[in-house]
């Protein structure tokens, strides 16, 4: 396989080529993504609730995000991965951002960090970028200031906002961002965002005009049922697959079924 870089995403919008990504935060789970030819893997914080049951985001901590990535850094031979800097290790100031994307890049083995915000993290960002981490953008629905926004819906869809998020993804590649994720908003101005930068738009939520697509890897399994918005096409329905294997494995064991003849020493 030939790796994909944060230079091969730029040539694939220039060529028209969409970009596929997915989350992944385990070994196992990010050898199928690897190997079934997706683009980039994002550990995305997600992890905070589908690996640990947490309502939101933002318990996550930053060891806890190391030893996804790291796991999934051990599965790949071609995707690109991009790890999240978790709630509460870039905020606070430049400094720290860079020390925490430190962290991911030394002890994991990650090549990208992916912050959430526009401006008011600019300089962390820029920190960052200095000490030459690949840095993916994140706008739109920032589920990091869920607290902020109140509810997981729209974002931007008024006039002042819209303008800001496009400001936002100017800026962002002025300094250097070698794309964005867009979450949850108008596809209108997803696509006026994909035309107003020459850095790769990955949109969830954020219509087909965009650069690529991103979804979260059980969320688009069917694994997870609780959750359905409107932007989520699940592939298969593995909640249901393993319940059922999980059921008639649970009927073997009971009647002696399994293990079998050949199941034995
Ligand atoms: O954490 C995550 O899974 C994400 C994607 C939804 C973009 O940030
Ligand atoms: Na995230």
């Amino acid at each position: 396989y030939k790796r994909v870089t944060v230079k091969s995403l730029v040539d694939m919008k220039r060529s028209n080529e969409k970009i596929s990504m997915l989350t992944a935060y385990d070994y196992t789970m990010a050898k199928i993504v690897d190997g079934a030819g997706v683009d980039v893997i994002l550990v995305g914080d997600s992890a905070s609730n589908v690996m640990a049951g947490h309502e939101t985001t933002l318990p996550i901590t930053l060891d806890q995000m190391i030893y996804h990535a790291s796991s999934v850094i051990r599965a790949i031979d071609r995707a690109l991965v991009v790890v999240d800097l978790p709630f509460g290790s870039y905020q606070s100031d430049p400094k720290e951002a860079l020390r925490s994307a430190i962290r991911i890049m030394k002890e994991s083995g990650a090549h990208s960090v992916k912050l959430e915000g526009g401006k008011e993290i600019k300089e962390s960002i820029k920190r960052i970028l200095h000490a030459g981490i690949p840095v993916m953008g994140h706008l739109g629905l920032t589920p990091q200031s869920i607290y902020k926004f109140g509810t997981y819906t729209v974002r931007a869809k008024e006039e002042e906002e819209a303008e800001r998020l496009i400001e936002d993804a100017k800026m962002l590649e002025r300094i250097g961002c070698f794309a964005i994720v867009l979450e949850k908003i108008p596809a209108s101005l997803a696509k006026k965002v994909a035309e107003s930068v020459s850095i790769p738009i990955i949109g969830i939520g954020a219509g087909p005009n965009v650069d690529g697509q991103v979804l979260v890897l059980h969320d688009m399994l069917g694994m997870t049922h609780e959750f359905n918005p409107r932007f989520l096409r699940r592939y298969l329905n593995l909640y249901e697959d393993m319940t059922n294997a999980m059921k008639q494995y649970v009927a073997d064991v009971k009647s002696v079924d399994f293990p079998n003849e050949e199941e034995q020493y």
